[in-house]
């Protein structure tokens, strides 16, 4: 089963996808975490988008198609992707590229939460440097500072000052919202309340995801 997560920012895709990760055979893919680790890297992809990711920016399609691509031919088998697409031109380039490698899409996750909800979650994140586990205020790390699997340092990210998940919230509203009417058109969105507990929205992701991958 392939999987897109959509979603405003701190609404809980990559806590989500971590849980789908390990609950069914797909594979991670984070457009945020991939373009991350080129910063921390200091690639020369990595200096090009450090400052637009900082001021809440997005990052342009084809540097993202091109990091996408090179991922998904890292490994064989299903993927959860996770902050692709984010516009309704990189829609039709996963389109494009799913039809090239002959896959297809299943289902879609739109998981919302209210603002003030996304805000007050997001000033508490920490996300481990190395494995990329996300803490929050419901999960916090046993060490402060450090991730419980891997001893990495865990950080705050440089783009979730209030100001900046603002700018994010109304870009993802007048970018990214497009696409839920665009995947619902092709009978494959599915909307998931993501205000309520985790545990509670892992047992209906379950449930709904176990009806795709039994047809
Ligand atoms: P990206 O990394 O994709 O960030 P995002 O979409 O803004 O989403 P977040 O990662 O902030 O939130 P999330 O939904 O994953 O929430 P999480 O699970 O962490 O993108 C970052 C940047 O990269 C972009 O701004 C852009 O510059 C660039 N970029 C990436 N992809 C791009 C693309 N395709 N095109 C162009 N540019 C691109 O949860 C948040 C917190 O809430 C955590 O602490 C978690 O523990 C907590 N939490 C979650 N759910 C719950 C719950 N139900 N109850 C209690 N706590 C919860
Ligand atoms: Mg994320």
């Amino acid at each position: 089963m392939n999987l897109v997560l959509l979603g405003p920012p701190g609404t809980g895709k990559g806590t989500i996808a971590k849980f789908i990760e390990t609950t069914f055979k797909c594979t991670h893919v984070s457009t945020g975490d991939l373009l991350r680790d080129e910063v921390a890297k200091k690639t020369e992809i990595g200096l090009k988008v450090e400052p637009i990711m900082k001021d809440g920016k997005l990052v342009s399609d084809s540097i993202v198609l091109d990091i996408l691509k090179k991922r998904l031919n890292e490994f064989n088998g299903y993927f959860i992707l996770d902050g692709f697409p984010r516009n309704l031109a990189q829609g039709k380039m996963l389109d494009h590229l799913l039809d090239e490698l002959k896959i297809s899409l299943d289902v879609v996750l739109e998981i919302d939460s209210p603002v003030d909800v996304i805000v007050k979650r997001l000033s508490a994140r920490r996300q481990c440097v190395d494995c990329k586990r996300i803490y929050g205020l419901d999960v916090p790390s046993k060490n402060e500072g450090l991730c419980d699997d891997c001893g990495g340092k865990t950080i705050l990210r440089a783009d979730d000052k209030p100001e900046i998940v603002e700018k994010r919230l109304n870009l993802y509203n007048e970018t990214t919202k497009p696409l839920s009417d665009f995947y619902n058109e092709k009978g494959l969105l599915v909307k998931v309340d993501g205000n309520r507990t985790l545990q509670e929205i892992f047992s209906e992701v379950e449930k709904t995801l176990k009806k795709f991958e039994s047809d």
